[in-house]
């Protein structure tokens, strides 16, 4: 059975830009339902994978949409956790700068496209920067539960939940004023680039704690 893991920092750590009322629920409510029904799915089974990437893989082999979704949810927000941080990080460094400047014109350009692209993804969904293997980074916006990781050879960098439940408390229906605080304040871009390395080097990047 897997467990809700815990915040990466405290749940007021993130304000003003995310208030605790929006993490505890958010985590503590939604997040630890999908683990919930994830486990309650996996308890009939004999043979229940011993990772939730393992879990996500089985239920697209199944074609089990209601598995998939509440393993994804969980994959899906755990990536989310660690893109935040309560220590503003500037502009990303090193070879992703560059990579977002070959990919967007410059980093201005890049947060400019990224807020445009979750504005206008309808309904529920996340905005992903994701690599390839050789290192050509891209936006793309998965609807409801869908993740990268399914994508062979895709690796995410950075994720922003998109679902009302991530903004509504504090942001109402202004998912726009969302969008340009965390890319602006609470993107964790030391993560991003730790996920860069790993993308090229093939090594998968950040895995789900068992
Ligand atoms: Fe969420």
């Amino acid at each position: 059975m897997f467990k809700l893991p815990d915040l990466p920092y405290d749940a007021a750590a993130l304000e003003p830009h995310m208030s605790a009322a929006t993490l505890n629920t958010h985590h503590g409510k939604h997040h630890a339902a999908y683990i919930k029904n994830m486990n309650a799915a996996l308890a009939e089974r004999s043979d229940p994978p011993d990772t939730v990437e393992g879990v996500v893989q089985l239920a697209v082999r199944e074609n089990n949409k209601k598995l998939f979704n509440n393993a994804a949810q969980s994959w899906n927000h755990g990536f989310f956790w660690e893109s935040l941080t309560p220590t503003p990080q500037g502009d990303p460094q090193g070879d992703l700068k560059l990579a977002l400047e070959k990919a967007f014109g410059s980093i201005a350009d890049f947060r400019e496209q990224f807020k445009t692209q979750g504005a206008g993804h309808f309904a529920s969904g996340w905005v992903w920067l994701v690599s390839d293997k050789s290192g050509v980074v891209k936006l793309v916006d998965l609807h409801d539960a869908d993740t990268p990781i399914v994508e062979i050879g895709t690796t995410p960098l950075l994720v922003c939940d998109v679902w009302e439940h991530a903004y509504y408390i504090d942001y109402k229906n202004e998912r726009p004023r969302f969008l340009a605080a965390f890319i602006e304040q609470l993107a964790n871009w030391r993560f991003a680039e730790a996920q860069y390395d790993a993308a090229r080097k093939g090594e998968g990047g950040w895995k789900f704690p068992t």
